[in-house]
This record gives structure tokens, C-alpha cells and sequence, in this order.
């Protein structure tokens, strides 16, 4: 249940009403890249128009360290939005002030005015009351929906609703609701598959996976600490030696839980090595199931053999065949599957093809989660950065049931975690 009031609790006709929008979007050469946080902002906006409120838009781009600086300008994001929006979008180059109040004081019903980078100023990212009370100023209640950032106390995430009523948007409530829903209330078989680099960051998330999930898949950078906590021997694998006890504490307290209830917590039984990413003849598959640096420091006269040892000299760069089916086929038996984290490297484009050469595990998972491996189609939901960029740049953000827009927050989350800009909002009467 999503306890906050929304855009549609509250009367807006002929209200200003300040939105606070996530427009941190990649630029290139000052045009808008990827524009899917801006398409998901529209249903708000719209809806707003529609009732014949004043809109003025607030977001941050980038980390310009509280100051202008004309790379993070959010300029080429009113180009965007107009073109999305199908009308003009005024642009107020400075996100406070007595020039900017005057253009809000200007807009008409259904009219837009998008505000220059929040974070050019110092005070956003502070909390400050102040420059809270400064944005306030420019409206009569403000819609919170900038999902992506509300797990930070910013300004114009918590200070703000001080200073005027505050309530959600429809993306924030989306988001919210979907994510909690599949977090507490999951239709079972619920399988996880995370990946990634750092395991310190997904702590939370992965304790809160083994608790609740009846599979958790691990693939991405991350596996290969785990796989080496467990005295896999991994090469020249990227792996975190600082977390290799994070990662021992964690195996720990997933073979708690397989001990308790139908549980599997899935490392790579194979991967997919090269020397390095600009190497690809001498990728290859190596089955490492059974075979452990123990077994090698055993017998050190032996040579190693090749085609279940990973080489001293080698990467894992994504997993391989049988763990990507083998994973896949979990899908096909889930309701519900979240998914945080790549199974490789997949930014490394194809020669042959968009699915790059280490991206194949990833591909196998993504068919599987949208049915194309046969069975029915689990409840899918894709959240963090790496994961949601790999979806766009295969052009699949629709096939999906849920794609967040956030990526520290769509984590904290399923942590279970209290967002801060979320619990700021009034609550339902
Ligand atoms: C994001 O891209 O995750 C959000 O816009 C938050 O940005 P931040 O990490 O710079 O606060």
C-alpha cells in the first residue's frame, strides 16, 4: 500500500505547482543521449496540464559541486521535454531568484517552465532551509517525482516540504509501489539475479534477497569474489580483496537459509575467460565446478587442467553456458524475478551483431525473462544503472514489466530502507 498522497489527491487548477523531476540524463555535444527518465516523467506532467496547473519543473544533473558550470546545464533537457511534450518549455537560467520568480508568477494554465541545475548551488545538496524556502516561494505545492533521487535529504527532496505541501507523482508512486510490493509481497517462485562489481554495496539488497527469494543468482564482477572466497581459483579476475570476508559471511547466511527452507544461492559453475577485453581469440569457456585452488596447491607438479582452471594470467569476464541456462531455467519457472546487475561485461560492443562478446550469459537471462525461452512470462523487475542502460542499448525498456529510474534508490528500496524524499510527503488522509 502506498501511504503518501499523489498528484491526484489534491486540486491543481490554476495552482503553481513545483515538480521535482529526475533529469540527470547522459549529454553529448549538449543534446539529451537517453531520454527515458524525461518519457517517464511525462504521465505527471501531463496529467498536471490537463487540470490546467502551472508547472514548474526543478531537477539536478550531474555533480557540478555547487557551482555553475554550463557541462551540467539542464538547457538541452527543456529541447527534450518540449519535443516529448508537444509544447514550448520556458527555461529559467537560474533555479532561484527574483527573475526566476517573475517567470513563474508568468506561466499560464498548462503552461511549463523547466528551472536551470538545482546543484549549482551548494545549499540542494545541503538541505538547506533557506534555499528550501527560496524554491518554495515559486509555487503553491509541489509534486515530488523524482524517484532516482529521493533516497538523498536534499533541499528539494526534504527541506522543501517544510515550506509547502508536498505529495507524490504518479512515476514516484509507480516505483514505490512496485518495488515494495515485489519486495514484501512477491509472487513466489521469486528468483534475484544480481551482479555487479562491488559487493559492499549490495549487502542490504542481497541479505534482503536471501530472506525473502527462493533463488539468487550472482554473476558480474561480484562473483568473482565470491568464487574466490570459496577458493576458486580466478586469475586475473577484477575481484575485491578487501570484501572477501563480506562475501564468506554472506555464503554463511545464504546455507543458513538453504538449510531451513527450498532455498539455492547460484555462483557460476562456468565462465567465460580472456586474457583481456581486447583479446578475443583467446576467449574461451572454463567449467570450474569442482576445481579449487586447494586442488591445484595439492598438486603442485601437476599442470593445471586448462579446461576447468581458470589461468593465472586470465579474466573472467562473464558467465558461462550452463550457469546462463541453468539460471535461465529458474526464470522460466518464476513468477517473479528482480533483476540488478549484468552477467559480464557487456558494455564491450559485438563485431558481429549488437550482443557483445562477454554479454552472452546476460542475453540468456534477458530471453528467459521475457519469455522467449518458452513457459510463461515471470513479473519482471530491472533496477540499477549498468542494468537499465544494458536494456536501453538493446532497445527492450518496453518488454519489461518494470524498469526503475533509479538506481541508489530503486537499492536502498529493496533494502528496505526508508527514502527520505519519500517519507517527507504527506501522508493519506
Ligand atoms: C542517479 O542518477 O542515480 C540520481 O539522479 C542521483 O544522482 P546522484 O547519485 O548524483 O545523487
Amino acid at each position: 500500500m502506498f501511504k503518501k498522497q499523489t498528484v491526484t489527491d489534491i486540486d491543481v487548477k490554476g495552482k503553481h505547482v513545483l515538480v521535482r523531476a529526475d533529469y540527470n540524463v547522459p549529454l553529448s555535444d549538449g543534446v539529451v543521449v537517453d531520454d527515458y527518465r524525461i518519457k517517464q516523467s511525462l504521465p505527471t506532467l501531463r496529467y498536471l496540464r490537463e487540470r490546467g496547473a502551472k508547472i514548474i519543473i526543478c531537477s539536478h544533473l550531474g555533480r557540478p559541486n555547487g557551482a555553475p558550470d554550463p557541462k551540467y546545464s539542464l538547457f538541452p533537457v527543456a529541447t527534450r521535454l518540449a519535443a516529448l511534450l508537444d509544447t514550448p518549455v520556458d527555461f529559467a537560467e537560474d533555479a532561484i531568484g527574483s527573475d526566476t520568480v517573475k517567470q513563474a508568477k508568468a506561466l499560464k494554465k498548462g503552461q511549463v517552465l523547466l528551472l536551470e541545475n538545482l546543484r549549482f548551488h551548494a545549499e540542494e545538496e545541503q538541505n538547506d532551509a533557506t534555499f528550501a524556502g527560496q524554491l518554495a516561494e515559486l509555487a503553491d505545492v509541489m509534486v515530488q517525482d523524482a524517484f532516482g533521487v529521493v533516497h538523498r535529504a536534499h533541499a528539494s527532496t526534504d527541506a522543501v516540504t517544510s515550506h509547502i505541501p508536498a505529495v507524490a507523482g504518479l512515476l514516484l508512486e509507480t516505483e514505490v509501489r512496485t518495488i515494495t510490493t515485489v519486495m514484501q509481497r512477491p509472487k513466489h517462485p521469486l528468483v534475484a539475479i544480481v551482479g555487479g562489481a562491488k559487493i559492499a554495496d549490495k549487502i542490504d539488497i542481497l541479505d534482503s534477497f536471501i530472506a525473502k527469494a527462493d533463488l539468487v543468482a550472482i554473476g558480474g564482477a561480484m562473483a568473482n569474489t565470491f568464487l574466490k572466497a570459496s577458493g576458486v581459483a580466478v586469475g586475473e579476475s577484477l575481484v575485491d580483496d578487501d570484501e572477501l570476508q563480506v562475501a564468506k559471511d554472506i555464503l554463511r547466511r545464504a546455507d543458513e537459509q538453504s538449510q531451513t527452507r527450498d532455498f539455492s544461492f547460484v555462483l557460476p559453475r562456468d565462465v567465460v575467460v580472456a586474457e583481456s577485453l581486447d583479446t578475443p581469440k583467446s576467449t574461451r569457456i572454463v567449467d570450474i565446478a569442482s576445481h579449487t585452488v586447494a586442488d591445484i596447491e595439492s598438486y603442485p607438479k601437476r599442470v593445471p587442467n586448462t579446461a576447468t582452471h581458470v589461468a593465472s594470467h586470465e579474466k573472467i569476464l562473464d558467465i558461462g553456458p550452463f550457469s546462463a541456462a541453468y539460471i535461465a531455467g529458474a526464470i522460466q519457472l518464476a513468477h517473479t524475478v528482480v533483476w540488478n546487475g549484468t552477467m559480464g561485461v557487456t558494455e564491450v560492443q559485438g563485431t558481429q551483431g549488437p550482443v557483445g562478446p562477454f554479454a552472452h550469459g546476460t542475453e540468456m537471462l534477458v530471453e528467459a525473462m521475457l519469455g522467449q525461452l518458452g513457459g510463461a512470462k515471470p513479473f519482471t523487475v530491472v533496477g540499477g544503472g549498468d542494468t537499465v542502460a544494458y536494456v536501453q542499448s538493446r532497445d527492450l525498456t518496453e518488454a519489461f514489466d518494470h524498469v526503475s529510474t533509479g538506481g541508489g534508490a530503486s537499492l536502498e528500496l529493496m533494502a528496505g530502507r526508508t527514502l527520505p524524499g519519500v517519507a517527507a510527503l504527506l501522508d493519506k488522509a
